[in-house]
């Protein structure tokens, strides 16, 4: 420890000899040692470039930044499906799912309806979730004749484009999610207008046993 600083100690009073003698040495030293640190460094920050948005003479719109052109699409955005990204066929709702349900995409979809849609809708789809009942405006039931005939692809418009007083859920809600949310009304649907026919034959049991004890 003591030699380390000892020697740190020596190389420190040689760089005070180098710059010691006359004042006019010593001015030549600096100069020299300041041309070496600035002369011939570009910072990276004031490079010769153009920033977004910065005027130019060069071409003659004035704009730095060049428009796009005609028809560009970016990586991954090219939505030429529109059953798929916009819930038509030949410009009509679509009556079929663009791509199989399964009960993990129905799971999926309860679990979106239950964040995006049931503070309105309620978790049963009957309109009557905690901001209605403080006041927003009721929607109308899932559950009314008009709504169970409507196609999966009006539902998929409603959450995509919004629908009245209801803004639309295009930016929170990805397209395959918004197909499970339409999955799981279909199924809320079925579940409000099922017949016991309509059950398991050992959940039949369980019902009408349930139903003696009653
Ligand atoms: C902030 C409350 C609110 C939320 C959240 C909400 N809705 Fe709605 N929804 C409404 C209201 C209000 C209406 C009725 C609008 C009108 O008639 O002006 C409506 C209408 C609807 C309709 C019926 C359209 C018709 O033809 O009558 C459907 C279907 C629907 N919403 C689905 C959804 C789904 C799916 C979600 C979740 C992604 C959702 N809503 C989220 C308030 C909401």
């Amino acid at each position: 420890m003591l030699a380390r600083r000892r020697n740190g100690e020596t190389a420190k009073r040689r760089v005070c000899l180098l710059f010691s003698g006359s004042p006019s040495r010593r001015l030549s030293l600096v100069m020299a040692t300041l041309f070496i640190a600035t002369g011939c460094r570009q910072d990276m920050h004031d490079q010769p470039k153009y920033e977004s948005l910065e005027a130019t003479t060069f071409f003659p719109d004035g704009r730095a930044s060049r428009p796009l052109v005609p028809g560009t699409v970016a990586r991954g955005q090219l939505r030429e499906d529109t059953h798929l990204y916009e819930g038509k066929v030949s410009g009509k709702p679509a009556e079929t799912f663009p791509f199989r349900t399964d009960l993990k995409m129905i799971q999926r979809g309860q679990e979106r309806h239950d964040i995006y849609c049931s503070p309105c809708h309620d978790r049963v789809g009957n309109g009557d979730g905690m901001v209605v009942r403080r006041g927003f405006r009721r929607p109308p039931s899932y559950h009314i004749d008009r709504l169970r005939q409507a196609a999966p692809g009006y539902f998929y418009d409603v959450i995509t484009n919004g629908f009245g007083a209801m803004q639309d859920y295009a930016a929170q809600i990805p397209v395959r999610d918004r197909w499970a949310i339409v999955a799981y009304i279909r199924a809320l649907q079925l579940s409000q207008n099922a017949s016991l026919a309509d059950v398991p034959e050992a959940e039949q049991r369980n019902l009408r046993a349930g139903e003696a004890k009653q």
